[in-house]
C-alpha cells in the first residue's frame, strides 16, 4: 500500500508572525513545487494568519497546534475550530505530550477535540506515546493502545480517513535521543494493527502514522524507510529552513 509521506513542522512556542513569514518564504522557495510529499506548517496561533497568507497558492498546508472542543463561548484564551477554519487551517495537532503534561489534557478531553475538529473538516494529527518510565516498565504498547483507542472514541470510519496519528515517544522529544528505527517501527506496526481491528484493513492501510521525537536529516532516511513510518512530526528541525527542507527531501526520496 503506497501512502503519500507527510512532513509536519510543529513550531511549538517559537517564531513571531514576521519570523514565521521569513521561514515560510524560504520553505516555499525550495518546496513550493514539491507535490510528492504533503507538507504542513504548524506555527503558533499568532502567526497562523500571516503564514497562511504567505502559503496562498502553494501546495504547503497550514496546521494549528491545539484548539478548544467547544464551538464558542466563555472560554478565555481559547481558540475554536471555526476560528481556525476562518484562517484556512486544514490540520490541527491534538494531544501533544507537552499539552498532556503542562495543560492537564486527558484522553477524554483530547477525544472531544478530535471529534470537534472532524465535525469542522479539520484533519486531526493525534499524538500518542509513552514516557521513559512507561517504556522502562514495559508499558509502551498498553499506553499507546489507550491513547489511540480513547483518542479516537466515536470517530466513524468515514471520519477516520481524515485522521493522522503521530507516535511521539516522550523521551525522544527535544532530547536528541531518537527512537531506533526498530523501536519506532514496532509501535507503528502495533498502531496499524490496532486500527485494523477498529476500522478494518483497507482503512488502516490508508492512515498515515508519523514519527516524532528528535527527527533530523541524519536519522530521517532510515526511519522513513520503515514500512509503517509514513512521515514525521518535526519540532526543533522544523525551525530552520535548511533542516526542514532536507527532511522533506528525505521523505520525497522514499
Ligand atoms: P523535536 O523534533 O524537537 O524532538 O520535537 C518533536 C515534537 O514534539 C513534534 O511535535
Amino acid at each position: 500500500m503506497h501512502r503519500k509521506k507527510l512532513i509536519a513542522g510543529n513550531w511549538k512556542m517559537n517564531k513571531t508572525a514576521s519570523d514565521g513569514v521569513v521561514l515560510t518564504r524560504e520553505l516555499i522557495a525550495a518546496l513550493g513545487r514539491e507535490t510528492s510529499v504533503d507538507v504542513v506548517l504548524c506555527p503558533p496561533f499568532t502567526a497562523l494568519e500571516s503564514v497562511g497568507r504567505a502559503l496562498e497558492g502553494h501546495a504547503l498546508k497550514l496546521g494549528a497546534q491545539n484548539m478548544h472542543a467547544e464551538k464558542s463561548g466563555a472560554f478565555t484564551g481559547e481558540i475554536s475550530a471555526e476560528m481556525l477554519r476562518g484562517l484556512f487551517v486544514t490540520h490541527v495537532i491534538l494531544g501533544h505530550s507537552e499539552r498532556r503534561t503542562y495543560n492537564a489534557e486527558t484522553d477524554a478531553s483530547i477525544n472531544q477535540k478530535v471529534l470537534a475538529a472532524l465535525a469542522h473538516q479539520l484533519k486531526p494529527i493525534l499524538c500518542v506515546g509513552e514516557t521513559l518510565a512507561e517504556r522502562e516498565s514495559g508499558a509502551t504498547l498498553a499506553v499507546v493502545q489507550r491513547h489511540v483507542e480513547r483518542g479516537l472514541q466515536g470517530v466513524t470510519p468515514e471520519q477516520m480517513g481524515a485522521c493522522i496519528i503521530a507516535y511521539e515517544p516522550v523521551w525522544a522529544i527535544g532530547t536528541g535521543k531518537v527512537a531506533t528505527t526498530a523501536q519506532a517501527q514496532e509501535v507503528h506496526a502495533f498502531i496499524r494493527e490496532l486500527l485494523t481491528k477498529l476500522y478494518g484493513a483497507p482503512l488502516a492501510q490508508k492512515v498515515r502514522i508519523l514519527y516524532g521525537g528528535s527527527m533530523k536529516p541524519a536519522n530521517a532516511p532510515e526511519l522513513l524507510a520503515a514500512p509503517d513510518i509514513d512521515g514525521g512530526l518535526i519540532g526543533g528541525a522544523a525551525l530552520e529552513a535548511k533542516s526542514f527542507i532536507e527532511l522533506v527531501r528525505a521523505a520525497a526520496a522514499r
